[in-house]
């Protein structure tokens, strides 16, 4: 491995280059630079807003507001999924009001304009009254791009970008074994948080944080720089491979540290067989897994890799989006702009588990809960004491301090390591997106 470039680190083909741009503390406190982020960027990317499991019936709606823009995604006769502004086209008032609504019609609660779940205008009070006749059946919502991936529901206000499953790339691919299409998002929580959204885009681009933030983790995941592979895609979107059910080959264990020594007695692995090697339980778990885990009702094992059924794949995809894959829990983290403060952003933390027969309750972030669609759903505000889950909590209480310090005039500019460099290349990415791509 050639530490010195640091280039070893990045899986084969998935490295890319960096102009070096400065990354000053402006973007993350000027208000100027969020509102060409709302002009440039956020109209410009797909947009993860619900979960098929919330359009069960015809009507059902799910509200996601996001910055300055509200939209609705609506279950359509055919079981596919619609989505429109949550603007009515009368004279503009918000039509829905409530995070879900369950409705045939959307009625403006305005002059009491009615739609059907297409988005077509069905009623109006004096339909007689407006020239050319009743506007009914001629009116429609103002509809936008609406696709699924999985169990995810997406929209995008671009009509040029590319289809959701393309903008994915190559991630659908490279998570397809987990079979997440089944997955329960049975975790839902979200807060306002005091800092600017970007500043937990940076803490998820890099794991150079782990040992200082995350301590307690080192004993089941393995962050070892030289052990991590982090990838790059042409897509925009990043990744890290980190070995789970292994200890951190920062540190010398002598024995199977608490509590992989439990994870690994309930796959039938003794822990004692391998003092001296702990690391080597990691592959003695992968054979376990395979053998009894389908059995054990974890059907989709048999469609997953070696490295899937112990490691940790993390993927930060372009530009606000994390999706953590362990082999049993998907995890969403991601933040979205304040409205108006370019100092504060909204914090969401989703956790989605595979059924497995048999099994009431999984083992959450924010401790055991039913594994049922949205068990634990709830909006808090960061610094009321209520968890986002453990390790969430952790990655929060460094934002704000963060948004503090970079709103100083004494800083100059992160200075970073090979190990970060996915945040130097979000940044350029960013750049060009919303300052407009330098001309060659
Ligand atoms: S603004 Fe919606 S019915 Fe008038
Ligand atoms: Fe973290």
């Amino acid at each position: 491995m050639n530490i010195q470039h640091g280039a070893a680190r990045y899986a084969e083909g998935a490295d890319q280059p960096v102009r070096g741009d400065v990354i000053t503390g402006e973007r993350y406190v000027a208000r100027d630079w969020m509102d060409m982020e709302f002009a440039n960027l956020w109209p410009r990317v797909w947009h993860l807003g619900a979960v098929t499991a919330e359009f069960e019936d015809e009507g059902d709606t799910v509200r996601h507001n996001f910055g300055r823009e509200s939209v609705i995604m609506v279950r359509q006769a055919d079981g596919s999924v619609r989505a429109f502004y949550n603007t009515c086209p009368h004279r503009g008032n918000r039509l829905v009001l409530g995070d879900v609504a369950s409705s045939p019609r959307i009625t403006c609660s305005y002059h009491g304009w009615q739609f059907d779940a297409s988005g077509t205008l069905v009623k109006v009070q004096d339909p007689d009254d407006f020239p050319g006749g009743s506007p009914c059946g001629k009116v429609h919502l103002t509809e936008l791009r609406c696709e699924t991936w999985g169990p995810f529901v997406f929209w995008c206000m671009d009509d040029d970008a590319a289809p959701l499953i393309e903008w994915l790339a190559p991630l659908p691919e490279k998570l397809a074994g987990y079979g997440l299409e089944t997955w329960v998002r049975a975790m839902n929580l979200s807060c306002d948080a005091p800092f600017n959204w970007k500043i937990i885009r940076d803490n998820f681009n890099e794991s150079y944080h782990l040992p200082t933030i995350h301590p307690e983790l080192s004993t089941f995941i393995n962050d070892g720089l030289d052990d991590t592979v982090f990838a790059m895609y042409d897509s925009g979107h990043n990744a890290m491979w980190m070995k789970g059910h292994q200890a951190t080959t920062r540190r010398q264990f002598d024995n199977v540290p608490a509590p992989l020594d439990d994870i690994a007695r309930a796959w039938g692995v003794d822990p004692e067989a391998y003092a001296g090697r702990p690391g080597d339980i990691r592959e003695a778990i992968i054979h376990a897994k395979r053998t009894l885990g389908p059995a054990r009702g974890f059907t989709n094992y048999d469609s997953m890799t070696d490295q899937q059924l112990v490691d940790y794949f993390h993927c930060t995809l372009f530009p606000n989006l994390t999706l953590t894959m362990s082999p049993e829990q998907c995890q969403i983290l991601r933040t979205e702009p304040h409205p108006t403060d370019p100092g504060k952003c909204i914090f969401q933390h989703w956790c989605l588990y595979p059924p497995v027969a048999g099994m009431a309750e999984v083992e959450s972030p924010v401790g055991p809960i039913p594994l049922e669609h949205d068990a634990v759903q709830r909006h808090s505000v960061y610094g009321d004491g209520v968890s986002l889950g453990f390790v969430a909590d952790q990655d929060l209480s460094i934002g704000s301090t963060q948004q503090q310090g970079l709103a100083s005039r004494g800083f100059k500019g992160s200075i970073l390591s090979y190990q970060e460099k996915r945040i130097q290349r979000f940044h350029e990415l960013l750049n060009d997106m919303v300052l407009g791509a330098p001309t060659p």
